[in-house]
């Protein structure tokens, strides 16, 4: 396995790149959600330009009409040399499906090992959608909160399971890993400690690994499915967050060994959603934009550093633990004194959007998720913006 030192790739930062004016012309969520006069720092879309290798094989794509519908297991094929040289991990392209997007996958996951009513355990405060897709899928969400110190708590994680699966009930963990938004990369050990419970409650794992590409430098992450004791366990990879492709809509289930017979019984129509130029972006960024990638997440550990800087002097009382990967800082606002929602009054007075903690579930209270994936200009004006917000 080949570490490559986030500074070494010889591209310029692409968090640089674009100036306010042409991301205010940008027409997706991020930039519409607000009026003119407000920094979006919000949902998980970064200020980047696209990585050229993904420009190039979408054009190539248009030229050729080439926009039909997706075939073929090119997509898992370039996961699997990415995976190879980041992770040391091999993953088994015929044990892959291609799936609309990350969400929708997890969707079709829970559907194989739970049933309606069923419950499906988080860590909370975690990811919104988690709540929303489960929900939707008349699943029950159980909550097994992260410590103090934002990693499994896995005697609470233990009694969950235990409580889930009262009565025979059959039950799912739906692991955030990396955890949105907390930033916390789960160790090998600790996957194997989920792995071992899950195992001992017969829960079966759903691990959403969408974040795996950015991890902060000198930080490894360890994919769900490499572990021994994780051979039943289903998971779901993307090129959507570290290439900034929500967009391009395309994502990969992956089975272990023992989950083979499951994903094989997944629906076929569930592999007509993703887009076919998706599936070209995706695989052209895990096979060729690996440099592009470097050079992000050097950006990305800078803005993590600066973000550190800029709090301590405009914001001390703001409790943060720089995430290990993402592109999301989890701040805990709860001394400033503005109650359960500060991310509406930074809104309201500094014009600054954050999301609020509170549709992260228990332990979101007080609390905003920040968006640093935008230059250091940005980044500083956006806390500039909160702190004026206190005047
Ligand atoms: C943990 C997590 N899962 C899933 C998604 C959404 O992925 P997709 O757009 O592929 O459904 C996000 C987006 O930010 C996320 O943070």
């Amino acid at each position: 396995m080949t570490r490559i030192p986030h500074e070494m790739s010889g591209e310029p930062n692409p968090l640089r790149a674009l100036t306010l004016d042409r991301l205010r012309s940008r027409t997706s969520m991020k930039w519409r959600a607000y009026p003119e006069d407000v920094l979006p720092l919000w949902v998980a879309e970064m200020d980047v330009p696209l990585a050229e290798p993904i420009v190039r094989s979408l054009t190539d794509a248009l030229e050729l009409g080439d926009t039909g519908y997706p075939a073929g297991t090119g997509y898992a094929e370039a996961l699997a040399g990415f995976a190879e040289k980041r992770w040391g991990w091999e993953v088994a392209v015929e044990r892959t499906a291609i799936v609309p997007d990350v969400m929708l996958g997890v969707v079709e996951m829970l559907k194989l090992v739970t049933g309606p009513g069923d419950p499906v355990v988080v860590n909370s405060p975690v990811y919104p959608p988690f709540y929303m897709f489960v929900e939707h899928m008349d699943r029950e969400v159980v909550e097994a909160p992260l410590g103090a110190d934002l990693r499994i708590d896995f005697d609470a994680l233990d009694e969950t399971f235990r409580r889930a699966t009262t009565g025979g009930r059959r039950a799912a963990f739906l692991l955030c890993s990396p955890h949105n938004p907390t930033g916390t990369v789960h160790t090998a050990d600790e996957l194997a400690a989920v792995a071992a419970l899950a195992d001992r409650h017969g829960v079966r794992v759903v691990a959403d690994e969408i974040h795996a590409p950015v991890t902060a430098g000198g930080v490894d992450f360890v994919p769900y499915l490499r572990l021994p004791g994780a051979e039943n366990g289903l998971s779901l990879m993307s090129a959507s967050k570290a290439w900034n492709l929500a967009g391009l809509k395309a994502a990969l289930a992956i089975a272990g060994p023992a989950a083979a017979a499951d994903l094989d019984r997944m629906p076929e129509e569930v592999s007509h959603g993703p887009s076919h130029l998706g599936i070209i972006a995706h695989s052209a960024a895990l096979r060729y934009g690996t440099d592009w990638l470097d050079a992000l997440l050097a950006g990305l550990d800078d803005n993590r550093r600066l973000l550190v800087d800029l709090l301590a002097e405009h914001l001390p009382v703001i409790t943060h633990r720089p995430g290990e990967a993402t592109y999301l800082a989890w701040l805990d606002c709860r001394a400033l004194g503005l109650g359960d929602d500060p991310a509406d009054v930074f809104l309201r007075r500094g014009r600054v959007a954050l999301s609020s903690g509170i549709p992260f579930g228990t332990g979101g209270a007080g609390h905003v998720r920040l968006n640093l994936a935008t230059s250091p200009e940005l980044l500083t004006e956006g806390v500039r913006r909160m702190a004026a917000a206190l005047d």
